[in-house]
């Protein structure tokens, strides 16, 4: 009996040595035939007790041998047969074929208008800041020399965190401008963009969400003609080389003296008119020299320091670039609406 199990042993790694498997399915065979769990070897194990104590350790040998020689006569004709299967489907794949549809997103508006701003100022050394739109009333207000009795305080304009008298969502940008100026030794010269919040009954031309950029630049030696001069050059990028920019004198508690921009838009139709209210100017931004009592709520010292600022509005500028008439529109996430924009500005 041992001794054809020898013998055996022989034939099964002739045969082994012998086999070659051209397809997946001689290989399935032969992979039960060798491996599988009814596998031709399991009986040679058997076998171990009836050969002479003295050969025993040999023949276990010799049969873990034949077992790993099936092993690896597996492996490699597997990994062999998948490198065919490769190629094969190379060949079998039409390059001329349509590729899958891939549908492209596209930006929100409000983005590209607001990407646009930001390169404007980034190309003259402004770095973009981002802060929390859930504010304090210190940094949204106090710091920003807007008094306790302010009529920008009132509860019909800001919206105050539930069960909170200090904590609300920021009515404006200006807040980021405290938030810098208390952390950050000047030179400053940062633009925040971001959404902020009004207590303001939603309707085609105002919403309780919008979007603003402010811009704060502090230095030694900054003068409203730096101001200006920032203003303009934005205006004419924005705008087109030959826009014609005007400061009206205005109010803002933050900033002395304080100013509104318009651009000459122009009084060419109807809608202009409309849009212009029959001046052929339209307001932009408001802004101003940072007065010297928000330097000093910042610890900043206005002897050393003086600086300028500003606060746009997005929403409008992207009305009339992409001829929008309802602001709704802007928060309702349409795709239908939102797909027709391109980042082409
Ligand atoms: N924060 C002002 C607003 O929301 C805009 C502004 C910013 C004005 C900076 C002057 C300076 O209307």
């Amino acid at each position: 009996m041992a001794d054809s199990a020898w013998s055996q042993i022989e034939a099964y790694i002739a045969e082994i040595e012998g086999t070659s498997c051209n397809d997946k399915e001689s290989l399935e065979q032969f992979r039960i035939r060798f491996l599988g769990s009814k596998n031709v070897l399991k009986s040679l194990f058997g076998e171990i007790k009836n050969v002479e104590n003295e050969r025993k350790k040999e023949f276990g040998q010799k049969l873990n041998e034949l077992k790993s020689l099936a092993e690896t006569k597996f492996s490699t004709t597997q990994s062999e047969l998948k490198k065919v299967d490769r190629a094969g489907a190379k060949q079998d794949m039409d390059m001329s074929l349509p590729a899958q549809p891939y549908p492209k997103g596209s930006r929100h508006p409000i983005s590209i208008v607001m990407n646009r701003i930001i390169d404007i100022f980034e190309k003259i050394g402004f770095v973009v800041s981002e802060e929390r739109e859930i504010e304090d009333d210190w940094h949204n207000f106090t710091a920003m020399n807007t008094p306790e009795d302010h009529p920008a305080r009132d509860m019909q304009d800001t919206f105050y965190l539930k069960d909170s008298v200090t904590n609300l969502l920021r009515t404006h940008t200006s807040s980021v401008q405290s938030r810098v100026m208390t952390s950050t030794e000047p030179p400053i010269r940062i633009i925040a963009p971001g959404r902020v919040y009004r207590n303001e009954t939603i309707s085609a031309r105002s919403h309780c969400q919008f979007h603003q950029v402010e811009g704060l630049f502090i230095d030694k030696n900054v003068s409203f003609a730096d101001m200006k001069q920032t203003l303009l050059y934005f205006a004419r990028e924005m705008y087109g080389p030959d826009t014609k920019i005007r400061l009206r004198p205005s109010y803002f508690p933050f900033t002395e003296p304080s100013a509104e921009m318009d651009v000459y838009w122009g009084l060419k139709d109807e809608i202009d008119y409309r849009i212009t209210k029959g001046t052929g100017w339209l307001e932009i931004l408001g802004c101003g020299m940072v007065d010297p009592n928000v330097l000093k709520n910042c610890n900043i010292d206005p002897e050393i320091y003086s600086g300028f600022a500003f606060g746009m509005g997005i929403e409008r500028q992207a009305m009339l670039k992409y001829n929008i008439s309802d602001i709704r529109l802007l928060f309702e996430n349409d795709v239908r609406f939102l797909k027709q924009f391109s980042t082409v500005i």
